[in-house]
């Protein structure tokens, strides 16, 4: 009816997924958005839009618009711009480069010296460790979570986007933390 129509919100938050060129980012939002996976490497220029609907409960939708940003040097002076009015991060690594971990911490640097919520406070950073469905890793757990800590992200979690493991879960996680930022 009328009445439970009107009762009804929506809610859109911006989300913006960085990290080093290869680490899986325009793979996972494939993932998330599309269930869908490819195995070449097709680089991301400048930055990707998507957006994906959520039916959060009975009477609240959520709308992600997800930007997915490249990761390749030749494109990140213009990440002030693409940060701007985010409500949520994903930095990802890949957790077979040791180097793509490392730069995690210059990635949350970035966004931490560019952006913020309006109320000043840091957006909120979930360290995604891409991958785990290789063996070849070259990052630890323990390593992962001291990281996680010593630089104020909310969480961190492995995940694949391959075989679709921990994507769309972390996601929630990410939701309920802007529900009560938001
Ligand atoms: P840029 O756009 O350059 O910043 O890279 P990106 O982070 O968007 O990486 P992309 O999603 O394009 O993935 C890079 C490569 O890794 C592709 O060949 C993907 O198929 C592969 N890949 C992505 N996610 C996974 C995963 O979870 N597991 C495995 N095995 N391969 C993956
Ligand atoms: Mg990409």
């Amino acid at each position: 009816t009328k009445t439970e129509y009107n009762r009804a919100t929506e809610k859109l938050f911006k989300v913006i997924i960085i990290g080093d060129p290869g680490a899986g980012k325009t793979s996972f939002i494939r993932r998330y958005v599309q269930n869908a996976f490819r195995g070449d490497y097709k680089a991301t220029i400048g930055v990707d839009f998507a957006l994906k609907i959520v039916r959060w409960s009975e009477n609240q939708t959520i709308k992600l618009q997800l930007w997915d940003i490249a990761g390749q040097e030749r494109f990140t002076w213009m990440t002030r711009v693409y940060y701007k009015e985010a409500q949520g991060c994903i930095i990802m690594f890949d957790l077979t480069s040791r180097n793509s971990f490392k730069n995690a911490v210059k990635w949350k640097k970035d966004v931490d010296s560019k952006c913020f919520l309006e109320d000043g406070a840091p957006v909120p950073c979930m360290l995604l460790a891409n991958k785990c469905d290789l063996q070849e890793r070259e990052v630890d757990q323990w390593e992962i979570e001291t990281l996680c800590r010593e630089h104020g992200f909310i969480g961190w979690t492995e995940t694949s986007a391959k075989d679709d493991l921990m994507v769309g879960d972390c996601m929630r996680f990410l939701i309920e933390i802007m529900m009560k930022y938001n």
